[in-house]
């Protein structure tokens, strides 16, 4: 699905499928250099990051592990509370391992936050993070991304694996979500 399928539901194209593609091909570029003979480990953060990591690990020219996580947040309503539950650990072991956390998108950060703490705690060689997408007005933690693709404003975005109501995460570009679609 591209925004010409569903335009009346976007205010506005932030990034197109190209303009993703090539801001992916130069961190991969970047994570070539720093991860060389590393063997890195990409931990994807299910169900946003699953574009973010397939794309980027074929834009990347070194070999790569991948593993997933999922976890939910507990919290009312929309607000983020920080504290997560793990739904699904990773099949790996951290233990040695140069380990990239891949994010779709860094809102509060607080989510990210409860995992980071938790994945340094199984002694990896090194933890980054490379998120495609970080909205920094709301950025609360004091969490340093090694990687960013994109900075957004403060508006609620789909598209590249990020939903609204499970649905647009099959969007190839990245939108403004409309009003008329939540209210
Ligand atoms: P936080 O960084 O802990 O606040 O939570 C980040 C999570 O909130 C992301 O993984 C997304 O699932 C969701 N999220 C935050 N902003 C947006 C957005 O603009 N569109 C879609 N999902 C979002």
């Amino acid at each position: 699905m591209d925004s010409s399928d569903i335009s009346d539901d976007l205010t506005t194209v932030l990034y197109t499928r190209e303009q993703i593609a090539a801001r992916l091909a130069e961190i991969a570029a970047e994570i070539d250099r720093d991860y060389k003979d590393k063997f890195p480990l990409l931990v994807g953060v299910l169900n946003g990051a699953i574009m973010v990591v397939a794309d980027l690990s074929r834009a990347l020219s070194i070999h790569c592990e991948m593993d997933w996580m999922a976890v939910s947040s507990y919290g009312s309503g929309t607000q983020t509370s920080g504290v997560v539950r793990i739904l699904k650990d990773l099949s790996v072991d951290l233990a040695g391992r140069h380990v990239l956390v891949v994010e779709d998108i860094i809102d509060t950060g607080l989510t990210l936050t409860y995992l980071m703490q938790n994945l340094a705690s199984r002694d990896p060689a090194s933890l980054k993070i490379m998120t495609m997408f970080r909205k920094p007005d709301a950025f609360k933690g004091d969490l340093e991304i090694a990687y960013v693709g994109f900075d957004l404003p403060n508006q609620f975005v789909v598209g590249y694996g990020l939903d609204y109501a499970g649905r647009y995460r099959n969007l190839t570009d990245v939108g403004i979500l409309a009003p008329h679609v939540y209210s």
